[in-house]
């Protein structure tokens, strides 16, 4: 599973539902193909209030939570395993800072993603794992490993 050559891995990427709301799938996907990552599962799906709070146990009692729950609820997202060196930081890096504010020109939320209002969820289009063990455990959450085409 997973890692076969030097370097490689793979990570959890999701087009939350205002980056399709906004018609960016083709646009995030072109992305991710043109960096030379490989996606090798994808799937169309409403979240359910389980999936989400999983996704975002790390987030449980503060008080942007119950809206990032219905914020990844309210609409179809497209989880996705993303392989190749690095990928982990790549996706990151491809996403931009999580605030959108913050996140620089060139990068998805830099590009994409207008200013949230103080105090309200961060609706910031896309959601990329921050480390190995978040990915396994993301990816878990949405795929079986007979999904992925490895
Ligand atoms: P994501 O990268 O999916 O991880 C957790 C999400 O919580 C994040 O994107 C934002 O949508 C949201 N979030 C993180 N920090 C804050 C914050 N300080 N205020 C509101 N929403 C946040």
């Amino acid at each position: 599973m997973g890692a076969r050559l030097p370097g490689v891995e793979r990570t959890f990427f999701c087009l939350k539902p205002d980056a399709i709301e906004k018609g960016l799938i083709g646009e995030i996907i072109s992305r991710i193909e043109r960096k030379g990552l490989e996606i090798i599962a994808l799937k169309l799906v409403r979240v359910t209030r389980d999936q989400a709070e999983r996704l975002y146990e790390e987030h449980r009692g503060k008080p942007f939570y119950e809206g990032l729950v219905e914020y990844i609820t309210s609409g179809p997202s497209i989880p996705m395993v993303v392989r190749g060196v690095n990928a982990i930081r790549l996706m990151r890096n491809l996403s931009g800072a999580t605030d959108p504010s913050e996140a620089l020109p060139g990068t998805i939320r830099g590009d994409y993603a207008p200013g949230s209002p103080p105090g309200a969820t961060i609706r910031n289009l896309v959601h990329a794992s921050d480390s190995k063990e978040k990915a396994e455990r993301e990816i878990a959450i949405f795929f079986k490993e007979e999904e992925i085409v490895e």
